[in-house]
């Protein structure tokens, strides 16, 4: 069954998701803490952040809560994943260290492989990985053969990526066909992925061939139908903003449907379990 984790570093979403039952996880970045961070100083709100962070460990107990490191070398990532696994991991036992698959900001910088080696050596140190920032199959590969635990493809940036630079017109949730879109008669890719779902599915499709522990985690999704895509193409787990999970239960048949069985109901049929 695919599990559902909440993509969200503000405590109020992550409890709601929690209080409904079916959160399996949490996935935090950078950015997501930040918009947590900004939200409460917006309101003048006091933050710890060692306390607020403790606090989400916890009402995630039991299950993996990835904090994402802010290095950007081999020996930097290494030193503070194990920081942040050590201060945190007491709390609740179900930290996960989110390594960049590659912390380059650009083709000539010399820093490509040292997600790679951070991985290697946490996991050494028997410390769960989630190699996030996954945009091609093979660095699904590299980084499972490196030991991550899970591996994050970011679905919805892939297709932000392939509508940019074809020069269509969207918004951030709009779907995008699985099947990839074309322009003239071209279809657009990139390298072979013809959509976020398609690099989802070429992530599990190459790493179910071998005898791996490595999970898939589908990221970056925006809208309810590329859920929908990333069970249907086997992923491990879906991370998912609140507003997502929330979108999963709604359709206008089903209130349709509530109101109908609603005026219908036989009084004494109620009276029986009164
Ligand atoms: O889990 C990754 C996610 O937070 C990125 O989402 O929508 O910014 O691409 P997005």
């Amino acid at each position: 069954m695919v599990k559902i984790f909440i993509d969200s570093a503000d405590i109020d979403e992550i409890k709601q998701a929690y209080a409904w039952g079916i959160a399996d996880g949490v996935t935090t970045n950078p950015s997501l803490l930040k918009k947590a961070v900004d939200k409460r100083k917006k309101k003048g709100q006091k933050l710890n952040l060692k306390t607020y962070i403790n606090e989400i460990l916890k009402v995630a107990k039991g299950t993996p809560v990835s904090l994402e490191v802010t290095e950007t070398t081999a020996a930097g990532m290494i030193k503070q994943g194990k920081a942040l696994y050590k201060m945190f991991n007491k709390v609740a036992k179900n930290v996960y260290i989110k390594i960049p698959i590659n912390p380059a900001f650009k083709n000539s910088d010399s820093t490509h492989f040292d997600g790679i080696i951070a991985i290697k050596a946490l996991s050494k140190a028997k410390i769960p990985t989630n190699c996030t920032l996954i945009f091609t199959p093979e660095q699904a590969l590299l980084a499972a053969k490196a030991g991550a635990s899970f591996v994050s493809p970011f679905a919805g940036r892939v297709d932000d990526f392939l509508r940019i630079n074809a020069k269509l017109k969207f918004t951030k949730t709009d779907h995008y066909p699985v099947w990839g879109e074309t322009k003239g008669k071209k279809l657009l890719h990139d390298n072979g992925i013809v959509s976020g779902i398609d690099l989802v599915e070429q992530c599990v499709r190459v790493l179910k061939h071998y005898n791996l522990k490595t999970e898939v985690l589908a990221a970056s999704l925006r809208n309810t139908r590329q859920v929908r895509e990333a069970a249907m193409v086997g992923s491990a787990i879906a991370t998912l903003p609140l507003f997502v999970i929330q979108d999963m239960l709604k359709h206008q048949k089903t209130y349709e449907g509530m109101k109908g069985f609603t005026k219908d109901i036989v009084p004494a049929y109620v009276a029986l379990t009164k």
